[in-house]
């Protein structure tokens, strides 16, 4: 059993609190958090940041940021009302050590769980952990949440985790994945690890392929300056395709236990074949957008967005071929594919089945034999089996049709809201969970693996391949995995 919030009371020490994740997202869930009974009465949710502002001014930006984010409906005066008196605010300024010492004289370390949220610059990680212990802020144990990116390579992501790794032990660093947060993620280790059905047939010898896909509409939404450093690869392949191949990819872990779980990802992480830069221009696809039209609307090219600084080799698009050599998927390749400005943002996992050994149907309705698991994270979430029945028919002998067995998460629980990420995350790391947070190794093994691959491309001088805004991505990644037989979902 989970220890219940409300039996702790907690001090949630939020750095970054006047920056756009945690106004879009993190009191959004926390007011979700509040509403659903789910903090102590006497937990305290502190903004710590650089601004002037006063504690007045600040509650104030909580309650326009809840009016704008938070759906009409869902927004109560009077809860508001209650959920303002857990909100307190700080002011700090993360280089100035002298300013820590307000955050010791506020919390009490005796009796409450204390944790800290970084939803700041990595680059502020290590001052703010140096300057809370310096300070005497820190109880023993004190967590730390850390957001990504955790470096933008292997070496850098052990600079980041020594350094905080001074001052709390594995056990309080708490890394976020937020699509680790996601309904349909972790139901997918529910679907797995609960339904024999499903989870006897999971290896190579029912599966042919696995697709995973995590297309956006948006572009870079003004920070051209941050992302041309980083580029798709490393901002979403390194961490959430990554995440996802693991959940599909796992052994059972033997208990539902953080390290239990987070063991069988590292495992499934270091059994990635590296792409060897021989193989790259087979296995790997690059592009960038190009100006196009997206739903109706013209958009700019990726070198036109603001901020640009002209003509850039940054990729803003990738579709790769991943192999895992063990026993359970030896053979059986997990195609990847991520990009900005596609025609509809959507994430999804297909599992393809492998043809039954001997087909005796109309030769021509062969192409309609094909059992596809969809697992669905966004927009909506759900789940989909495509399986063949006969067509009602007198006619035309046994005729085929692909049809599905579909488990709509939105339509089923239709008074029952999917709680965003961000909740379910929040909720957890004050709860002490930390299944569905990154260890270091995981983050260290998919950093390898990703250096590895963006190393070739470097060496090899790989050039973006162009895609217009609205469409799914270079030739070149069509022609990537149907060189094998096979194509994209659609
Ligand atoms: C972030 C990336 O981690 O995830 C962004 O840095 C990306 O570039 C975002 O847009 C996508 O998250 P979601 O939940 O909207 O799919």
């Amino acid at each position: 059993m989970q220890p219940n919030l409300q039996d702790q009371s907690c001090d949630l020490m939020l750095f970054g609190a006047q920056g756009d994740l945690s106004m879009r997202k993190l009191f959004p869930a926390l007011y979700y958090l509040f509403k659903a009974g789910l903090l102590h009465t006497d937990s305290r949710l502190v903004g710590v940041a650089r601004g002037d502002d006063s504690q007045e001014a600040f509650i104030e930006s909580v309650k326009q940021t809840l009016i704008r984010f938070v759906p009409e409906e869902d927004f109560e005066l009077s809860l508001w009302q209650g959920f303002s008196r857990h909100l307190h605010y700080l002011k700090v300024d993360f280089s100035q050590p002298s300013d820590f010492s307000r955050i010791a004289d506020f919390v009490d370390q005796s009796n409450r769980i204390m944790v800290n949220y970084l939803a700041t610059s990595p680059s502020f990680y290590g001052d703010i952990c140096k300057h809370l212990s310096e300070a005497n802020a820190l109880a023993p144990s004190a967590r730390i949440i850390l957001e990504k990116p955790i470096g933008h390579d292997l070496e850098s992501s052990i600079e980041i985790n020594n350094i905080v790794s001074q001052y709390f032990s594995e056990d309080r660093i708490y890394r976020i994945d937020h699509y680790l947060g996601k309904e349909t993620v972790q139901n997918l280790l529910v679907l797995r690890f609960a339904n024999h059905l499903i989870g006897s047939q999971w290896n190579l010898n029912f599966i042919d392929h696995v697709q995973i896909t995590v297309a956006e509409t948006v572009g870079i939404e003004g920070r051209w300056g941050y992302y041309d450093q980083v580029g798709q690869m490393r901002d979403m392949v390194q961490s959430h395709l990554l995440q996802l191949l693991c959940l599909v990819a796992m052994d059972p872990p033997n208990q539902l236990s953080a390290d239990g779980i987070r063991d069988e990802k590292l495992k499934v992480l270091r059994a990635l074949r590296p792409l060897a830069p021989e193989q790259i221009a087979k296995q790997a696809v690059r592009g960038q957008y190009s100006a196009g039209a997206l739903n109706g609307q013209t958009c700019p090219g990726y070198d036109e967005e603001e901020g640009s600084q002209g003509k850039s080799n940054t990729e803003t698009f990738v579709a790769l071929r991943a192999n895992i050599d063990n026993w359970r998927w030896a053979g059986v390749p997990f195609y990847l594919r991520t990009g900005k400005r596609m025609p509809t943002k959507m994430t999804e996992i297909v599992i393809y089945y492998k043809n039954q050994p001997h087909y005796i149907f109309d030769p021509k309705q062969k192409e309609v034999v094909n059992n596809k698991l969809i697992i669905r994270l966004q927009p909506d979430e759900s789940i989909q089996l495509q399986v063949v029945t006969k067509e009602p028919s007198l006619e035309n002998g046994i005729s085929l049709q692909a049809q599905e067995l579909n488990l709509d998460f939105s339509d089923h629980s239709k008074n029952r809201r999917i709680p965003s990420a961000y909740e379910r995350l929040l909720l957890e790391a004050m709860r002490g969970n930390q299944s569905l947070f990154v260890r270091r190794d995981e983050i260290e093994a998919s950093w390898a693996w990703c250096d590895t691959l963006i190393q070739a491309w470097s060496e090899c001088h790989d050039s973006v391949r162009s895609y217009s805004a609205g469409t799914w991505g270079p030739i070149g990644s069509i022609a990537l995995i149907e060189r094998d037989g096979r194509s994209w979902h659609e």
